[in-house]
């Protein structure tokens, strides 16, 4: 679906990007503009900035950035049409309909075409649940006392094994097989990848079904099945049922570790169950869980499995802001068949109860120990755990109340402990040292052409890119630099295809204009190029600079000298020695002239 610019515009200018971001996270003010914590990272520090004036914003933590449209693509995780849509839709605003062509599935984006079919399969699944063939599968549900309200409410359904027969033709293969609904083989052909299972779709934060889970009816292995990653789906970034649970007035969620867990904890009246899907909660499901609630009642199996993946996750909630407490489920494994087995108000009574989650750490480092017939080393090589546990309180605060707390409760000298609390913290520190002298992570880094590229290659360019990024933002907000850099420099003359195509809109806009920052950057589809561009028309140095002659002068000559040397190379390449070693003659004696030029230009 493409809209014309004067639609991006109108779209644009309805949402001030304050008001936007404002309604999804807290944003405080802070000199010209505003301030708030990250959404795309975990951080405790604000280190994310909107611009009014410029109508962007910009992470100086994760380094997103981009216009009100980028936002709400990355936060919501849709793309630029939906994006759109979203943004019209808040400020009342219609969008003109969709033309026929439009619709043509060629034109659709992958990720929509996706959408589209996994959208039929739920429906398909869900239509033979309810038909003869999805008899059995009937049968299974009920008999796990599921009603017919829950079944809807979850879009549960059946999988007979042919659904590929009614999407064949209609797809091509290839899509089909990129799908992950599908098995392709060399000699059998295409089957589907569920054959008699239970279905239970998976919906992303706008309730679009995105992935499926399928489990058998009997005992057979394996007892769910998935389906992969795929454009639509990233496991590490989705939570069963958030995107109901979220709307919650509960205050906290609870997690847990399965489909059948959050449908029996929905059923019985608790609206706010999410389920990680039977791998550890990531960073970004914890980021994810932060942007609706402080609290969260962890309620996994209670096996010794389940207790090790709370024990894994408490951490990772904790960075992210999360606080955590333990529901305790004995005598029975999960939340589904507590219910079944003592009702919801039993439940509701264990949440109440739920121990906080540092003492389910503490408790879970001491059974480490249990087994040790030396009580008096287990104590200690516990208590050691506890000490080393407690720097993960950065707070000095934070962290005393905790260590005196502990102190009280096992019966340990609080000055010992103390002690051992410095140590596990000097030895720490040493183990870190080390490590600063190796490479950073890489951080991801954009090229001239918006690309994600490593930092490594993106580092010999950065310099030519910080003299664009300046020049261009100069060009944008003042005319007079624009109308003397159109003079010496063709768009051809910078490098990566986002900064010609910068360019060449700045040239063409009218003479007295000065740029509109946001209005260019949503001139780009992806979020990479959108937030490339807000970037290179944020440069601060260029914002606030004095002396324009020189800066123009300056900037103009070192991205013409790039070029040249460009174009000596292109040269070398294709064995033209002649040009090249003219080329090479004749530039100082241009450069010189250039450099005279410029000076004798008027602002
Ligand atoms: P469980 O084995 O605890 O299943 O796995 P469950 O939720 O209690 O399911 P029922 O009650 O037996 O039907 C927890 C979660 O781990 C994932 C599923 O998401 C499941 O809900 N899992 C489990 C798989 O993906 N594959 C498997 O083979 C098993
Ligand atoms: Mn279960």
């Amino acid at each position: 679906m493409y809209y014309p610019d004067s639609v991006i515009d109108e779209v644009r200018s309805r949402n001030d990007i304050v008001s936007v971001i404002g309604s999804y996270i807290a944003l405080k003010r802070s000199g010209s503009g505003y301030q708030g914590l990250c959404p795309f990272h975990n951080e405790k520090t604000p280190s994310f900035h909107v611009n009014p004036q410029l109508q962007i914003y910009k992470c100086f933590g994760c380094q997103k950035g981009g216009n009100v449209i980028t936002f709400v693509m990355e936060y919501e995780n849709v793309s630029f049409p939906e994006a759109l849509r979203i943004l019209a839709d808040r400020s009342g605003y219609t969008l003109p309909q969709e033309t026929e062509s439009d619709r043509a599935k060629e034109n659709r984006t992958k990720r929509e075409k996706m959408m589209a079919l996994y959208k039929e399969a739920a429906e398909y699944y869900y239509r033979k649940l309810r038909a003869s063939e999805g008899k059995y599968g009937m049968e299974y549900l009920t008999g796990r006392q599921l009603s017919r309200d829950t079944m809807r409410e979850f879009g549960l359904g059946y999988s007979d094994g042919r659904l590929y027969e009614t999407v064949k033709g209609r797809y091509d293969d290839a899509f089909l097989n990129e799908s992950g609904l599908f098995t392709f083989r060399e000699n059998t052909g295409a089957v589907d990848k569920f054959f008699n299972r239970v279905m239970f779709p998976i919906f992303d934060q706008n309730g679009r079904v995105i992935a499926f889970g399928g489990r058998v009816m009997g005992d057979a292995k394996p007892k769910y099945l998935n389906s992969p990653e795929s454009p639509i789906f990233n496991k590490s970034r989705n939570l069963y049922h958030l995107n109901l649970a979220r709307k919650s007035r509960r205050g906290y969620l609870i997690l847990c570790e399965g489909y059948m867990d959050v449908i029996a904890l929905t059923q019985a009246g608790f609206d706010n169950a999410v389920a990680t899907l039977g791998t550890a909660l990531t960073e970004q499901q914890a980021t994810l869980i932060a942007r609706y609630v402080k609290e969260v009642i962890l309620t996994y199996d209670s096996d010794e499995a389940g207790q090790t993946a709370i024990n894994r996750a408490i951490p990772i909630l904790y960075a992210a802001g999360v606080g955590a407490r333990i529901v305790d489920m004995s005598p029975y494994k999960d939340p589904d068949e507590f219910i079944k087995a003592l009702g919801a108000e039993a439940y509701e009574e264990r949440i109440r109860d739920a121990r906080p989650s540092y003492r389910f750490e503490i408790e879970f480092m001491k059974s480490k120990h249990a087994g040790d017939a030396d009580r008096a080393r287990a104590k200690t090589e516990f208590e050691r755990d506890v000490a080393a546990w407690m720097l993960r309180f950065e707070s000095r605060l934070e962290r005393e109340n905790y260590m005196k707390l502990f102190c009280e409760e096992y019966k340990v000298d609080y000055r010992a402990f103390a002690e051992e609390v410095n140590k596990a913290g000097a030895a720490a520190e040493r183990r870190a040292r080390p490590a600063e002298t190796e490479p950073q992570r890489a951080p991801e880094v954009v090229n001239g052409d918006g690309e994600a590229v490593t930092a490594v290659r993106a580092k010999k360019r950065d310099e030519i890119l910080n003299t664009q990024d300046y020049l261009v933002t100069l060009m944008a907000s003042n005319p007079k630099a624009r109308r003397v850099t159109r003079k010496y420099l063709t768009p051809e003359d910078f490098t990566g295809t986002v900064y010609q195509d910068v360019v060449a809109r700045c040239y063409a806009m009218d003479e007295d204009a000065v740029a509109d920052v946001a209005t260019l950057v949503s001139r780009y589809e992806t979020p990479e190029k959108q937030r490339l561009v807000a970037d290179m028309l944020a440069d601060e140095m260029a914002l606030s600079t004095g002396d324009i002659a020189k800066s123009v002068e300056d900037s103009v000559m070192k991205v013409w000298q790039r070029r040249r040397e460009d174009l000596i190379s292109k040269a070398k390449e294709e064995h033209d020695d002649l040009t090249a070693i003219r080329m090479w003659k004749e530039n100082k004696k241009l450069a010189e002239d250039m450099r005279r030029r410029l000076r004798a230009e008027t602002y």
